[in-house]
């Protein structure tokens, strides 16, 4: 079949406003999008720019603006889409070229919630034991593979970028929640501040949005809870 793809383009420092570029691409109903912008930028037109690596929605490098919805470009086929596929980059984020869009910030937020887990004092010989309902409190949030979609689909985020994320809220639940982790309070102070997890107004776009299937929103709930409740 053939697909018309039109993809918003801009170079910063080179071009004066965003333009729209129209490419017509033979493929099958089962290609993905990500081979249609692989078709353009191959055999049409090379300095088309996105970013991919894994092919196969694990890396989280190419959410984009798929018809209107943040989607990885890797998991998406053509045939979900029809004959007319437009692609922007994510919104919220400034445009470094065509679909790259700068993250810099996004990681620094994700740095801010010490996404790591925090345990002092001596180690046990083997492992630190968890039982399986312990496990199961984060099991949602460890799915998380950084890609943005959920932060730039939310309207709280538009209108102040200093506002944390989901995504950053998310991996933080990942530690807060997790019994070994001893950090929690120094989280939880973060993300109770002003452009912590009351910036989110429960709007669910973050959910709709998410390719791993998360449940940002209830997991942002949760968050709010444990500062309210100074439990977890
Ligand atoms: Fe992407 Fe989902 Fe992680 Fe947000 S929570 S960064 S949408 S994988
Ligand atoms: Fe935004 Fe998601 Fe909350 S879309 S307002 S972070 S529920
Ligand atoms: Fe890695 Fe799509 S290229 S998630």
């Amino acid at each position: 079949m053939k697909i018309t793809l039109r993809v918003k383009r801009f170079e910063a420092g080179r071009d004066r406003e965003p333009y729209w570029a129209e490419y017509e691409v033979e493929a099958e109903p089962t290609d993905r999008v990500l081979d249609l912008l692989h078709a353009v930028k191959w055999h049409q037109d090379s300095t088309l720019a996105f970013r991919r690596s894994c092919g196969h929605g694990v890396c989280g490098s190419d959410a984009m603006l798929i018809n209107g919805r943040n989607r990885l470009a890797c998991k998406v086929l053509v045939k979900e889409l029809g004959a007319r596929i437009t692609i922007e980059p994510m919104r919220g984020f400034s445009v470094v070229r065509d679909l790259i869009v700068e993250m810099e910030g996004f990681f620094a937020k994700y740095r801010s919630v010490q996404p790591y887990l925090i345990a002092d004092g001596e180690p046990p010989a083997n492992e630190r034991l968890q039982s399986p309902e312990q496990r199961a409190k984060f099991d949602d949030t460890t799915k998380c593979i950084l890609c943005g979609a959920c932060t730039t689909s939310c309207p709280s985020f538009w209108s102040n970028p200093d506002y944390v994320g989901p995504a950053a809220i998310v991996n933080a639940h990942r530690f807060l929640f997790d019994s070994r982790d001893q950090a929690a309070e120094e989280r939880l102070a973060l993300l109770g501040d002003r452009d912590g997890v009351w910036r989110c107004r429960t709007i669910y776009n973050c959910t709709e949005a998410c390719p791993r299937g998360i449940e940002v929103t209830r997991a942002i709930g949760e968050v709010k809870k444990a500062i309210l409740l100074g439990r977890r």
